[in-house]
């Protein structure tokens, strides 16, 4: 996927996004967030916010930056800022994969559902290690290809569907932590068969170098 054919997919998807994929990952969303542990005053980077359904969740003691490559994806994020005055989150559009923001800028990055839809996912984490400070937080929430071999091929059939529209279901954890050499805490899933898993990772800056 190229991130031209990914802006307009979800340029289109944000007609429909909050009565469909939307509705399904907001309380996965809001348990995720629980997970960074925001302290007052801290920043936060939301990679991708699309819609902005994160933003009910974020403390208001937080300074937050949601970025997004879909404008159609960020109007509805904005009308949702502007009628809940969610004052603390400032919108506005990009590409992840080249932010302009300098190194070590934030306290906390989430990561939702965007990483098996950007072009290169490897490059992604590698900007979020970049502008996250030394020992942030950079939580991703995606699916990821299943371990279950029987699974695992059901999905790779999938994926050129998927890719229809706008995501890759054939992305494997295990080779993005090879490329990237982020340090996993610990993972889960909200229900056991569940195909979509909330990782929680350390910044490490020497990672960065190693990748
Ligand atoms: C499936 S939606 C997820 C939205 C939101 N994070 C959530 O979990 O509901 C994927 C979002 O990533 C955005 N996106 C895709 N590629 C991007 C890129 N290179 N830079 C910034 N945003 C991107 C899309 O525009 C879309 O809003």
């Amino acid at each position: 996927m190229q991130e031209a054919s990914t802006k307009k997919i979800y340029d289109v998807q944000s007609l429909i996004y909050d009565y469909t994929f939307g509705r399904l990952v907001t309380k996965r969303i809001g348990r995720a967030i629980s997970h960074m542990k925001i302290q007052p005053g801290e920043t936060v980077l939301d990679i991708g916010v699309g819609t902005g359904n994160s933003m009910p969740f974020y403390p208001p003691h937080a300074k937050v930056i949601g970025v997004d490559l879909s404008s159609g994806m960020l109007r509805e994020a904005r009308k949702k800022a502007e009628d809940c005055r969610y004052d603390h989150v400032t919108l506005f559009q990009g590409n992840a994969l080249e932010m302009p923001f300098e190194d070590s800028s934030f306290d906390h990055i989430f990561i939702s559902h965007v990483i098996s839809v950007v072009s290169q996912p490897e490059m992604l984490v590698r900007e979020a290690q970049r502008v996250a400070r030394h020992g942030a937080r950079i939580v991703i929430l995606n699916h990821f290809l299943s371990t279950n071999r029987f699974m695992a091929m059901l999905e790779k059939w999938a994926n050129p569907i998927c890719q229809k529209i706008g995501w890759r279901s054939d992305l494997a954890l295990a080779d993005l932590v090879a490329k990237t050499q982020i340090e996993i805490d610990y993972r889960y899933k909200l229900r056991s068969i569940d195909i979509w898993e909330t990782v929680v990772t350390t910044n490490t800056k020497s990672a960065l170098a190693m990748a």
